[in-house]
């Protein structure tokens, strides 16, 4: 793919912030367009849920997390409190590089650990939000002078490219954003991710943990309704860019726990049918009456079984974080130099039925 690669910077007092743009060569319009044509086509229907996440969709879902039922930004954040200078003793000084860091809050815990530490910390935050890159970057190096910040404008792919140049490295994956992807592109993310680092470099991922279905069915159901304004604004979203016509108010937002599966299945069912128009590609797609649409998958995990995993992919634990309930987990992971061995091994569970590819 080839790729568009600007730098703009910007000074805070005596710090300074670099943002690479690393714009793919198409045009994002058409990029989505084309990516609910492939899901509107398939049965069940499914939407990338990469699209949830327009300027509104970042907005709706910081209120999520400040609701009472979402227990995993705080529990999250309480063990990053709790163990941010055993995270960076056992790391050492290394580079912070996040993916999808969003606002950033979370991981002001680690940058003041490490800055406590080492002195000045290079961080790297990765996000395919403008917006949420400029306000986190700003308000960051307005707080804390011992960084310096090079952010990139990109998708996680765009990241893994730039890797090698700052090695010694701790890859950031937080807020058990791994439960979005589904077993296939979990495995092509870890075979990137591992390919990408140098042994030695260390990863530090967010893993949102089994628990009893009425707490997850409860978290992605919140009483306030943000969740369902959440799951709505992708077809709102599709109403501003793709003039798709849609009746909001014809959608409901079903989510549930699915044991057999490990994970949370969110959908929008619709009440009436509807024409769903895409004008960029003058396409347009019925949809019925008590017909669903999967907008997301949120995975749970057994903290063993990810372990045993993620070591196929030379990523071995050195310690796992929990809370007090065992809901959740920051798992340390170093890379091993392993010859590369552990790429060839397959992945030891069926893939699931109808998954929302991204
Ligand atoms: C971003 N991601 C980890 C959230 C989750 O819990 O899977 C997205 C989310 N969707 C609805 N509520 C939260």
């Amino acid at each position: 793919m080839a790729l568009d690669l600007t730098a703009r910077a910007f000074t805070v007092g005596s710090s300074s912030v670099r943002i690479t743009r690393c714009s793919p060569d198409q045009d994002p319009v058409h990029d989505f367009a084309r990516a609910v044509v492939r899901g509107l086509s398939d049965r069940p229907r499914w939407l990338p849920c990469r699209f949830l996440y327009d300027a509104e969709g970042s907005k709706l879902f910081e209120r999520i997390c400040d609701t009472p039922e979402y227990y995993l930004t705080r529990t999250e954040t309480a063990i990053l409190r709790a163990y941010a200078h055993a995270i960076c003793r056992l790391t050492g000084a290394a580079t912070l590089v996040e993916l999808g860091s969003g606002n950033a809050r979370k991981t002001e815990l680690l940058l003041e650990a490490y800055g406590r530490a080492h002195g000045a910390v290079r961080y790297v935050p990765v996000d395919v939000s403008e917006h949420a890159l400029y306000e986190s970057t700003s308000a960051l190096v307005a707080r804390h002078r011992q960084l310096s910040i090079e952010a990139v404008l990109g998708t996680y792919e765009n990241a893994l490219d730039l890797f090698e140049r700052l090695s010694p490295l701790v890859l950031l994956f937080l807020g058990s954003t791994v439960g979005n992807l589904n077993q296939t592109e979990a495995a092509a993310f870890w075979t990137r991710v591992s390919r990408a680092l140098a042994p030695g470099d260390f990863v530090l991922l967010g893993a949102d943990l089994v628990k009893p279905a009425p707490v997850l069915d409860a978290a992605y159901n919140d009483a306030a309704g943000w969740s369902a304004a959440f799951t709505r604004n992708v077809f709102a979203r599709m109403n501003r860019e793709l003039g798709s016509g849609i009746d909001l108010g014809t959608i409901e937002h079903e989510a549930a726990y699915r044991e057999e599966w490990g994970r949370v299945e969110i959908f929008a069912r619709f009440t009436q049918r509807q024409i769903i128009h895409l004008r960029p590609l003058s396409r347009s797609f019925t949809v019925e009456a008590g017909e669903r649409v999967m907008t997301e998958i949120s995975r749970k995990f057994d903290l063993r079984e990810l372990a045993t995993y993620l070591s196929t992919f030379g990523l071995q634990t050195v310690r796992a974080f929990t809370d007090a309930t065992g809901w959740y987990a920051v798992i340390l992971l170093r890379r091993l130099d392993d010859g590369g061995s552990h790429r060839s091994r397959s992945v030891p569970r069926p893939e699931e039925p109808h998954t929302a590819r991204l």
